[in-house]
């Protein structure tokens, strides 16, 4: 999965990539792991690098809510791993396993809900409302996805702070 023909083998095999209206598959699932050398940060490096494969794949493959789940040994780099995976997600949890052995240093990252939204939590955002939601939000369109604003009016425009995207929609509110 480091070579670029591999991976287009496998676009070419679900046919296609992600685009406005969504993507091809439901889940990247990678177990890949990196040949043992017996140098532990090494070891946690290559296997960094190989999550990172699987997410460029998962990036480029994934429908809107679609989930990715990958195998990597814990280490300095997780941490800056799981931060550049968690915007493209609703979340991202580490999951360590019964099933793997207690001298094991492997977990799983696993990121839930893609999001293709074009607005992402703490976005700032000028909408126009123009609907409103059976609950009293109103509804705003950002390059045709859905924004629920609370406390507005239909026909205003407004300068919006987003707080929660999800696949389908997110929220927001005025900003101050
Ligand atoms: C723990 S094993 C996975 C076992 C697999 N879940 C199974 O049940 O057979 C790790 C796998 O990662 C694969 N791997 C390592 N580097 C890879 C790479 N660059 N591209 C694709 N696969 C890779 C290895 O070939 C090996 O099969």
């Amino acid at each position: 999965m480091t070579e670029e023909s591999t991976k287009q083998k496998v676009r070419d095999a679900v046919g296609g990539t992600t685009d406005a209206r969504g993507g091809p598959v439901d889940v990247v699932l990678s177990d890949m792991a990196p040949n043992m050398s017996g140098d532990y940060d090494l070891d946690h490096a290559r296997s960094v690098h190989l999550v990172r494969q699987a997410f460029e794949v998962a990036t480029d493959l994934l429908d809107s809510g679609g989930d990715f789940a990958a195998k990597v040994f814990d280490g300095q780099d997780l941490a800056d791993l799981k931060a550049d995976i968690e915007p493209e997600f609703e979340y991202v949890r580490e999951v360590r396993p019964d099933a793997s052995r207690d001298s094991s240093s492997e977990l799983y990252l696993v990121a839930k809900h893609r999001l293709t939204a074009p607005v992402r939590e703490g976005d700032v955002v000028e909408v126009t409302i123009d609907d409103m939601g059976e609950e009293g939000d109103g509804i705003a369109k950002v390059d045709g996805f859905t924004v629920f604003v609370s406390g507005v009016g239909e026909g205003e425009t407004v300068e919006v702070r987003i707080d929660d995207v999800k696949p389908r929609f997110a929220f927001g509110q005025p900003a101050e």
